[in-house]
């Protein structure tokens, strides 16, 4: 049975302080919760990765990477490697965002690389795609979809699909205050699971968990999650506040 999950993306936000003091605030807020099949995972920046690990050690809430590098080691000022993040006991790398497509250059041929060097590492990857408003308004998004998929993933074994996770994010709902509507993110995730099924098995395509992106809040959160193919969320901005994050995991 696939899981559910909330994941907070809280990109590059909060200082070493806040950081702790949130993710301290989301554990005490969700210790009396029930959480049934619900995962719940935190992408602090990598500076804070293994002070937040530590604060949530024997806690529910995993910890997630945003990004590595594709290479294995080197010459790569500033980079970060799969096997440091397993070093540190990391085992989720978020890989794919739009933000990285956009303004790092990331392309799919690219992506494809990082998503074997994290697998190699065996390292679990949030991978996330989704079109731009123009896509969407020339009716191109579900090709957009497909060709991001196809290209980044599709060559994986049936194996490697078990540490992967989709994430859905349309580029023009996030941190726009524009969310897909329900329908059309059920739309868009029932034609991935039928992508996923045609290329691999139905069963396969049971077992993966995709997430809708895109300005997720506690008011639109419940509506969202209640879709059949919607198996939990990437959340940006709301996750930087423990009250909303929390209150997004409570509408799981
Ligand atoms: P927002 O929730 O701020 O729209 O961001 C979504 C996102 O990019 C998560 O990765």
């Amino acid at each position: 049975m696939r899981s559910k999950i909330v994941a907070g993306n809280w990109k590059m936000n909060n200082s070493a302080k806040e950081s702790k003091k949130l993710v301290k605030q989301i554990q005490n807020n969700i210790t009396n919760l029930t959480l049934e099949n619900t995962r719940v995972i935190v992408a602090p920046s990598f500076v804070y990765l293994q002070k937040v690990a530590k604060k949530t050690k024997g806690s529910p809430i995993e910890v997630a990477a945003q990004n590595m590098n594709q290479a294995a080691k080197g010459a790569f000022t500033g980079e970060i490697s799969a096997e440091m993040l397993k070093s540190i006991h990391i085992d989720t790398v978020i890989l794919g965002h739009s933000e990285r497509r956009e303004y790092y250059g990331e392309t799919d041929a690219i992506l494809a690389e990082k998503v074997k060097a994290a697998l190699a590492n065996n390292l679990e990857i949030i991978f996330c795609f989704g079109e731009v408003l123009e896509d969407r308004k020339s009716g191109k998004h579900f090709e957009v979809v497909k060709s991001q998929i196809t290209n980044a993933l599709f060559d994986l074994s049936a194996e490697d699909w078990s540490n992967i996770v989709l994430a859905y994010e349309p580029v023009w709902a996030i941190g726009t205050g524009e969310t897909a509507s329900p329908d059309q993110a059920q739309e868009m995730h029932a034609f991935i699971r039928d992508l996923v099924a045609q290329k691999y098995t139905q069963h396969l395509a049971e077992n993966v968990s995709i997430l809708y992106g895109g300005s997720v809040k506690p008011s639109n959160a419940e509506e969202i999650f209640s879709k059949a193919d919607v198996d939990g969320g990437l959340i940006g901005g709301a996750s930087l506040n423990a009250e909303d994050f929390t209150a997004i995991i409570k509408a799981i």
